[in-house]
């Protein structure tokens, strides 16, 4: 077999290879034998497939009812991801979580503990709006914690916040009550991989409950006490 040359060390490859006369197929392309992690070079991909997958769902109430798939905001590479409920009707407008009041509530909630809302990541249990911003049903919230628990694995950040009882119950189950488990580190398992995880109050129960803000300052109080501890740059 003839090799054709391409450059100098192609060159002094092939003729080895030609002069030993033997039948090689050469490739200068190493292959990788190891499983890749997914990587953060992956991360747009893998959220654009994500998101297509989302949208090809079938026979879902909320997608009939909503205008626009809501499936981001923020950093793909932060450290910090953010669960919600799904989303109201300003969401379902601008096709961005976190978007209204109750946005406008978690924007300042970070910036009190030194973080930029663009410089974490933010999503929803479910992606479409629920009519009249209903609760989504128990089967709603399971349907769609199977694409919550892909995008957590694609984003893979080290700590993960779930507000309110909906993200609550997407990931760690029913039984438990919120005012119980929030505050409370917790290690979730998600793919073979384990997630540090904190509950806390949703921005929107705040607005209607402004005398449980005292526990969501301690929460965020808490959750910047261990980016520091592990040093996580945000
Ligand atoms: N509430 C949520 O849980 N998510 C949003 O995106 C907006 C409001």
């Amino acid at each position: 077999m003839i090799i054709n040359n391409k450059n100098q060390n192609d060159i002094i490859s092939s003729e080895l290879i030609n002069s030993y006369d033997i039948e090689y197929v050469f490739n200068n392309k190493p292959k990788n034998r190891f499983q890749t992690k997914p990587g953060i070079e992956n991360r747009p991909l893998m959220l654009e497939r994500l998101r297509e997958n989302i949208s090809n769902i079938e026979n879902c109430e909320l997608k009939k009812n909503a205008s626009k798939l809501v499936f981001s905001d923020g950093s793909h590479s932060s450290p910090i991801m953010i669960v919600g409920e799904g989303p109201g009707q300003k969401e379902d407008q601008e096709g961005k979580p976190f978007v209204g009041d109750a946005g406008l509530l978690l924007n300042k909630m970070l910036k009190s503990i030194n973080i930029e809302r663009q410089s974490v990541y933010i999503t929803n249990v479910v992606n479409y709006r629920p009519p009249e911003n209903r609760k989504p049903e128990p089967s709603e919230i399971s349907r769609y914690t199977n694409y919550l628990k892909q995008h957590i694995s694609i984003i893979d950040p080290k700590i993960l916040i779930l507000m309110g009882s909906t993200a609550m119950e997407s990931l760690l189950g029913s039984s438990i009550k919120i005012s119980k488990a929030r505050g409370i580190w917790k290690e979730i398992i998600i793919n073979q991989k384990t997630y540090l995880t904190m509950v806390t109050f949703h921005p929107a129960y705040l607005l209607r409950q402004a005398d449980q803000k005292k526990y969501s300052w301690a929460d965020l109080k808490e959750i910047r006490k261990k980016i520091d501890e592990l040093k996580i740059q945000i």
